[in-house]
């Protein structure tokens, strides 16, 4: 099912009491410090993404520039900037994964999903991505599947991976998958 987009971003009454409770934690005058955590908090209310409505939300709630906010969801990698399907599967190509076969890994998801890195399959069940170290190079090569990790991957756990996906079963911390 499309997910629609939301030209008029609130956070809901849940994510209100959230976003108080994290700017709390911060001394008045460094509020800006959370824009990060309340960023987070945008990317799970849409289902993984973050709009442009939800940054001036933000930039309005925390009282401070647009430009700041924009800065810190262009930034890092894991804020997605476009609508993503139900399911996003990050792919890490850094160094230490790709000696270990992650360009390899990201061709073989190109192929059972049939689209390429950066594309949504048609049923709007998983995006590809492609992103930067994700800080787990010990057990490279390492997917991100939503918010958990898949470490130490081999080339036949790709298919095994999509299928989990595909009957909807949550795919959980997986260090040798
Ligand atoms: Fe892939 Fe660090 S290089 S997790």
């Amino acid at each position: 099912m499309k997910k629609k987009i939301n030209n008029n971003f609130k956070f809901n009454k849940q994510n209100i009491l959230k976003a108080k409770s994290i700017i709390a934690k911060y001394p008045k005058k460094f509020q800006i410090s959370a824009t990060i955590p309340l960023l987070h908090l945008v990317q799970v209310q849409l289902d993984g993404w973050i709009s442009k409505s939800s940054i001036e939300y933000i930039s309005k709630f925390l009282k401070i520039p647009l430009i700041r906010v924009y800065e810190v969801a262009g930034f890092y990698h894991m804020f997605n900037l476009k609508k993503v399907g139900n399911n996003c599967i990050h792919v890490c190509t850094t160094t230490s994964c790709w000696l270990r076969g992650s360009n390899l890994i990201l061709k073989e998801f190109e192929k059972n999903l049939k689209i390429k890195v950066g594309e949504t399959t048609n049923d709007n069940l998983v995006t590809l991505k492609e992103i930067e170290c994700l800080g787990a190079c010990i057990n490279a090569p390492v997917v991100k599947i939503n918010n958990n990790f898949c470490e130490n991957l081999k080339l036949k756990d790709v298919k095994n991976l999509i299928n989990k996906l595909t009957s909807r079963k949550k795919v959980l911390i997986n260090k040798n998958a």
